[in-house]
C-alpha cells in the first residue's frame, strides 16, 4: 500500500446520484481513489436522486458503471465490499425545500461517527438548469456557512452565455465565498494536461524558445469519432463552440500560452491563465466569417457502419442550426505571442479520436545544404498527445543513413506508456481528490469563466443570427468542412493530425 498523506474526513452528496455522470466517471473514480488508498480515512457517499433504490440495490446500480467504465473493474480483492459499505443512497426531491433537511440531519449523523467535523462536499452532477435552484436551496443550511469545510462542485456548462454565467456567479457568490467553489473542467485533470505545465516550468529548455520569435503558430485539434450519444438535448442547446471551445480548449490554450508562474498557488496559476484569456483579441462581429468555422455531420458511413446524421439524432430538431464542428483562429495580445496564431477545432464524428496540440516552430533562417539534401525539409515541431495517444514529440531533421547527404525530419519521443508502469488515473480521480483536499488549482476561478465567455460572444452571436445555409456540411469520418481547411490554408498553413512514425 502507498504511504502518502490522505485527505481529511469527507462527506460527499451527489445530486444526480443515479444519473449517468455518476454511473459513467464519478463513483468508478472514487473507486479507483479507495483501492489506491487516497481516499479519508473517514469517509461517506450519499447519493441523491429521485428514483427508489434500497442502498444494496443502489450500491448494486454503481457497481454495475464501475464493471464497464472503470479503468479497474468490479472485485480487487474484496475492495469493492469494503467500498461499498461507504454508500448511501438519499431518495429526495431537490425541489423540495423541507428535503434538504435531512442532508442537515446526515451531516450531524457523521459528525457524531467520525468524532470530527468533516469536509462536506455537494457534488452537482445534475442537469445545468437545476443548478440554481439546487445551489439556492442549500445556502442557508447552517453547515453552508463554513467556508473551510463546505464546498460545491459544478459541472460544465457553466451558464449558457455571459450573461447567464455572470448570473450563476452572482447566485453562488451570494451562498459561498468563491473559495467554496469548485467549477470543474474536466480536460485539466488530465495527466498529459498537467504535464504541460511540468514541460514548460520544470525544464529550461523550452521556455527561451517559448515565444513569437521562433514559434510560426500553433494548433489544437480535440477531435471525436462520436456523435452526440443521445445527448440530443443537451447539444441542441449548446453545440461545438459552447461544448468544447469555450472551456476544454481554451483551457489548454492557457496551458500553452500562460506566463511562468512565481508560485504553485492556486490562485497564481489561475492569475496567469485568466491573463491569457483577457489578452485574446476579441473577433470583430464583421470578422467572425473570417475567423470562425462551423459545421454539422449528415448521415455517412463510417467504419462500415451506417451512422444518421446529427439533424436524425434522438431528441434533435429535424432543420437544427447547431455546429457539431467549430474551428476558430485566434490571436494572443501580447509581447510573447502578438501575431503568431493559434488555430483550434473540435468536432464529432470525425475521422479519429485525438486531442492533439501541435506548437509549430518557424524554418531554420538559414539553409546551407545542397538542395538535393532538402527534399524532405520540414521546420521543428513539437507535438503534445492528449489522447488516446500520451506522448510529446520533438520532430527535427536528420541526415539520413548513406553516402549521400539527404535529410529527413525524425521524432524524438516520449511516451507514457513506456516511461512510466501502470495506468494514470483518470481526470475525474485527481479532480476529486482535489476537492477533498481543498486544492483548487485546476478547477476554474469565476473569472476564468468569464472571460472565456466573453472571448467567443461574438462569434455564438453571429452565428445565431445568421443561420448556416449549408448545413449539414460535413461527412462522418472526414475531419470536417471544408472551409476549416480553408481558414488555415489562407495562411499557408494546414491542419496536423496525429503524426505517424516514419520508418523509412
Ligand atoms: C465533454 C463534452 O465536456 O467532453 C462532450 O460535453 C465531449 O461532448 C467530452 O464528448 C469529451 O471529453 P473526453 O475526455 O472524451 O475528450
Amino acid at each position: 500500500m502507498q504511504n502518502h498523506k490522505r485527505p481529511p474526513a469527507s462527506l460527499l452528496f451527489i445530486f444526480g446520484g443515479s444519473g449517468d455522470l455518476n454511473h459513467r466517471k464519478l463513483s468508478p473514480a472514487l473507486y479507483n481513489l479507495f483501492i489506491d488508498a487516497w481516499m479519508p480515512d473517514k469517509f461517506s457517499i450519499v447519493g441523491i436522486g429521485r428514483r427508489p433504490f434500497s442502498d444494496d440495490d443502489y450500491r448494486k446500480h454503481l457497481l454495475d458503471g464501475i464493471q464497464q467504465f472503470s479503468r479497474r473493474k468490479g472485485e480487487q480483492n474484496g475492495k469493492w465490499q469494503e467500498f461499498s459499505q461507504h454508500v448511501n443512497y438519499l431518495q429526495m426531491d431537490a425541489e423540495n425545500e423541507a428535503d434538504y433537511q435531512k442532508i442537515a440531519e446526515i451531516v450531524k449523523q457523521k459528525e457524531q461517527e467520525f468524532g470530527e467535523h468533516p469536509n462536506v462536499i455537494f457534488y452537482m452532477a445534475v442537469a445545468p438548469q437545476l443548478v440554481p435552484d439546487i445551489a439556492r436551496k442549500l445556502g442557508p443550511l447552517n453547515i453552508c456557512a463554513d467556508t473551510r469545510c463546505t464546498r460545491i462542485v459544478v459541472e460544465k456548462p457553466f451558464g449558457h452565455d455571459l450573461q447567464s454565467a455572470h448570473e450563476l456567479n452572482a447566485l453562488l457568490a451570494s451562498m459561498f465565498d468563491e473559495s467554496q467553489i469548485y467549477r470543474i473542467d474536466h480536460y485539466l485533470g488530465k495527466e498529459t494536461v498537467q504535464n504541460i505545465l511540468a514541460l514548460r516550468f520544470a525544464n529550461a529548455l523550452f521556455e527561451p524558445i517559448w515565444n513569437r520569435n521562433y514559434i510560426e503558430h500553433v494548433q489544437i485539434t480535440a477531435a471525436e469519432t462520436v456523435g452526440v450519444e443521445g445527448r440530443g438535448d443537451y447539444y441542441e442547446n449548446s453545440g461545438a463552440l459552447r461544448d468544447m471551445v469555450q472551456n476544454h480548449i481554451l483551457q489548454l490554450m492557457c496551458m500553452i500560452a500562460m506566463e511562468a508562474p512565481g508560485t504553485f498557488d492556486a490562485n497564481e496559476i489561475r492569475n496567469k491563465k485568466v491573463d491569457v484569456l483577457n489578452a485574446i483579441r476579441k473577433i470583430d462581429r464583421e470578422d467572425v466569417h473570417a475567423h470562425a468555422v462551423r459545421g454539422q455531420y449528415s448521415p455517412g458511413w463510417m467504419k462500415g457502419k451506417e451512422l444518421p446524421g446529427y439533424r436524425q439524432e434522438k431528441n434533435v430538431n429535424a432543420e437544427s442550426t447547431i455546429d457539431t464542428f467549430a474551428a476558430v483562429k485566434f490571436y494572443i495580445d501580447n509581447w510573447r505571442w502578438q501575431d503568431v496564431p493559434f488555430y483550434v477545432r473540435t468536432g464529432k464524428r470525425l475521422h479519429e479520436k485525438s486531442t492533439i496540440i501541435t506548437v509549430q516552430f518557424r524554418p531554420a533562417p538559414y539553409y546551407a545544404f545542397p538542395p538535393e539534401a532538402a527534399d524532405t525539409w520540414r521546420p521543428n515541431r513539437l507535438t503534445i498527445s492528449i489522447q488516446p495517444e500520451m506522448d510529446i514529440r520533438l520532430r527535427f531533421q536528420a541526415k539520413r543513413p548513406g553516402q549521400s547527404m539527404t535529410l529527413n525530419p525524425v521524432d524524438m519521443i516520449f511516451n507514457y506508456k513506456d516511461a512510466y508502469d501502470g495506468d494514470e488515473p483518470e481526470a475525474y480521480e485527481t479532480l476529486l481528490l482535489d476537492v477533498m483536499e481543498g486544492n483548487a488549482t485546476l478547477f476554474m476561478r469565476s473569472d476564468q469563466v468569464e472571460a472565456a465567455w466573453k472571448i467567443i460572444m461574438p462569434i455564438l452571436d453571429v452565428w445565431e443570427t445568421r443561420p448556416p445555409v449549408d448545413f449539414p456540411n460535413y461527412a462522418p469520418d472526414s475531419w470536417g468542412p471544408e472551409d476549416a481547411e480553408a481558414l488555415i490554408a489562407r495562411d499557408g498553413h494546414n491542419w496536423i493530425t496525429m503524426p505517424q512514425p516514419h520508418k523509412e
